[in-house]
């Protein structure tokens, strides 16, 4: 191993959530672009090691100390290597990596990551020792981004940053923020590079992307009106988004379902519980009523509209009851594919000062049945699926191989089927014919 491909490669590990592998490919673009580094698959083979953590539940956050602890005895072979922490752990625990990880060289909160490069320069030069950067400069980081060359078929781009609901439980407000809208030509410009390099789908990513707010002195755009200057980019042939709350379906966000065929028929909408009292005390800003009147105002646009959501059981409080209402729920909406959570304590949120009195084996068993529900109503949901002619954005070439091809139903189930490698990118119409656990087979018609 010589010492120049020891400087030119960096080793970076995603934690966590879509807007983290964002912020990946951020860095990844920015280290190849200003400082000429490539990415390794291969952390002993790389002068810079990255973490981008999340801090969403307790869990997370100790896979980040974990991996610190085998990257340690990385640098003890060679102290030259850079340990770099950036993301929402970052933001929220300076102090404890310091503590627990005194061998890390830079702490980055997610706003800072463009100032990556000169920091590691500083670094390098020796001109400072440990760097410790968590301000919120948002809109700086979008005026940073670097674009890179090549796009895969679908592609995330972040729209707003940070979160100004506070939920009881949750960290994102002061790991990531308070709310910020991306400016609009910023998004444009992004998405029209992706699109110019072969995206056909984009993503749209913010922690309450319907919050989208843009305002300048000469313009002012909501998300609807985003969708609508999305949807009007040729070439694209899908938009999704995640993720959304219910408090923000303004009437621009049902006119985009009425009026943007791209704009897919697939809703990713957090509920959390479906019991009132467990969502007062969330803070969630909604009743459940109010939840089921969003989900119908968009059926009566699009009937065959189908909804995923989020679920945190064991909330302090949380009895037989209450659970019971959040498994109605899921019955009555029919969720299928969904991410659910037992509660996690997050240090600052006012929830931690709440009584947790529901024991850890009830949160286990309820997780466990919720669960269940879940799985049974994405296995009928599958089962239904069988004979149906499902429109596919034909993303690749399948892992499975066997000469199959890969893409998505506009409900984000992956289907395979048999294909040619000329129809990659392209919408093409397959009929469904088998089912696994989570996937379906076709053949394209
Ligand atoms: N404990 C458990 N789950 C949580 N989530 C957010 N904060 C917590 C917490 N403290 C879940 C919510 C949210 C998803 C991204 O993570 O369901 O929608
Ligand atoms: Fe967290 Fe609530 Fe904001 Fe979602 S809406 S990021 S759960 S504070």
């Amino acid at each position: 191993m010589t010492q120049t491909s020891l400087r030119k490669t960096f080793f970076l590990e995603t934690q966590g959530c879509q807007m983290n592998e964002y912020d990946s490919k951020v860095m990844t673009d920015i280290l190849n672009i200003e400082l000429g580094l490539s990415e390794t698959k291969d952390s002993k083979n790389a002068s810079l090691l990255i973490v981008n953590t999340c801090s969403i539940r307790e869990k997370s956050q100790e896979k980040v100390f974990s991996l610190l602890g085998v990257w340690k005895k990385i640098k003890e072979k060679n102290p030259n290597v850079i340990i770099g922490v950036t993301g929402c752990v970052a933001s929220q625990e300076g102090d404890l990596i310091r503590k627990r990880a005194p061998y890390v060289d830079i702490v980055l909160g997610p706003q800072s990551i463009h100032r990556l490069p000169n920091i590691i320069k500083k670094i390098k030069s020796k001109e400072e020792k440990n760097i410790i950067d968590i301000d919120f400069s948002v809109i700086e980081k979008f005026d940073s981004i670097k674009f890179k060359t090549d796009s895969k078929i679908s592609e995330f781009i972040t729209i707003m940053e940070g979160c100004s609901k506070y939920c009881s439980y949750c960290v994102v407000p002061y790991t990531r923020g308070t709310e910020v809208s991306r400016s609009l030509n910023s998004i444009l410009k992004e998405a029209k590079f992706f699109i110019s390099n072969g995206a056909k789908e984009l993503v749209l990513l913010g922690q309450n992307v319907n919050a989208y707010n843009y305002k300048s002195s000469n313009e002012i755009c909501d998300f609807g009106l985003l969708l609508f200057y999305i949807s009007q980019l040729s070439n694209l042939k899908r938009i999704r988004y995640t993720t959304s709350h219910p408090n923000n379906f303004s009437a621009s966000v049902y006119k985009a379902y009425q009026h943007i065929p791209k704009l897919v028929n697939h809703l990713h909408l957090p509920i959390q519980s479906g019991s009132d009292k467990i969502l007062a005390s969330m803070k969630r800003g909604y009743t459940v009523i109010e939840y089921k009147s969003v989900i119908k105002k968009l059926l009566e646009i699009r009937p065959s509209m189908t909804f995923s959501s989020d679920f945190i059981v064991g909330f302090p409080g949380e009895t037989d009851d209450d659970f019971q209402k959040t498994l109605d729920i899921i019955e009555e909406i029919n969720f299928d594919v969904s991410y659910s959570f037992v509660y996690s304590k997050r240090p600052g949120t006012p929830a931690t000062y709440y009584k947790d009195n529901v024991e850890d084996v009830v949160k286990k068993k309820r997780l466990h049945k919720l669960q269940d529900l879940l799985n049974k109503k994405l296995d009928t949901r599958l089962k239904n699926m069988q004979g149906s002619t499902q429109r596919i954005l034909v993303e690749g070439v399948s892992k499975k191989g066997d000469n199959l091809l890969t893409g998505r139903t506009e409900n984000n189930t992956v289907v395979n089927f048999k294909g040619k490698c000329n129809s990659i990118g392209n919408i093409v119409d397959v009929r469904i014919t088998d089912k696994s656990k989570n996937t379906l087979k076709g053949e394209i018609i």
